[in-house]
């Protein structure tokens, strides 16, 4: 029985491949995933403390979210497993690759980024907190949406956009200002990035307006044993995006190591 504060979908066996999701979401930026890998593989999709359907767990860092996971996977049977975090569930698989290299057999880091917050990023933190106190959900919603996805995706596919919207809107207020915190305080991990010697497969979306190319392209550079694949069409959620092709190279990676 899992003894953790993290609730988790899974469906499939073999190999554990664990996806974590970004900010401000939930494992629901996955469900094409649980439903194509896990023909192959034990496909695990987990809520991080306090987001969609996991209990709180009070303020957090990303390493204290990366011993949850990893408590909670030991839990439930899940290790070593393949972890995949987009953008803040990059953030998390960072320590948590750091700290359970031996628990881990792959890494897949999905429009996230090594870097710290810049001093100008760590203000527009606290502005984000502020107004989120202030104003509720809503405004991280409007602040964050029109840089998620692409104006070009959204238009294709509206019912695309209310999802992803509906997954914003139903997180709590105030998981979302202890995450602001977090990240605006997380560590730089350009520096430890050659000590990670996990296979590491880094996924951008062509159009991310939030962890655009170059970000992915200096994990690429600072990781011995990385390769990049770059997902056209897509903004920084190209798992609902192009979820196709976003299976398609997580697939081919999985085959590969
Ligand atoms: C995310 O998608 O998880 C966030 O946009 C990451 C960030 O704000 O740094």
């Amino acid at each position: 029985m899992p003894t953790s504060h993290i609730h988790h979908e899974e469906r499939g066996q073999g190999q554990a491949v664990v996806l974590v999701h970004g900010f401000p979401l939930d494992r629901r930026i996955f469900a094409a995933q649980l439903e194509s890998l896990s023909a192959n593989h034990r496909l695990i999709t987990v809520d991080l403390p306090g987001f969609g359907k996991s209990a709180a767990m009070g303020p957090f860092s990303m390493q204290s979210l990366a011993d949850a996971v990893h408590e909670h996977l030991k839990s439930i049977g899940a290790l070593p497993c393949v972890l995949g975090g987009l953008s803040m569930g990059g953030y998390v698989a960072l320590p948590f690759a750091r700290t359970y290299a031996a628990d881990l057999r792959g890494l897949t880091l999905i429009d996230t980024r090594a870097e710290a917050d810049t001093a100008e990023g760590k203000t527009n933190r606290d502005r984000m907190i502020e107004s989120a106190r202030k104003h509720g959900v809503g405004a991280i919603v409007d602040a964050m949406f029109p840089k998620l996805m692409t104006e070009a995706n959204v238009r294709a596919d509206p019912a695309l956009g209310a999802r992803l919207r509906e997954i914003m809107q139903s997180q709590n207020v105030e998981v979302l200002c202890n995450a602001l915190a977090a990240m605006r305080d997380r560590e730089d991990f350009i520096p430890i990035l050659p000590q990670i010697k996990t296979p590491t497969l880094i996924i951008v979306g062509a159009h991310d307006a939030i962890t655009p190319l170059d970000f992915a392209q200096r994990m690429h550079d600072g990781l011995p044993r990385s390769w990049l694949a770059t997902i056209e069409g897509s903004g920084h959620i190209p798992t609902m995006e192009k979820p196709q092709r976003s299976n398609e190279a997580i697939a081919r990676f999985l085959r590969e190591i």
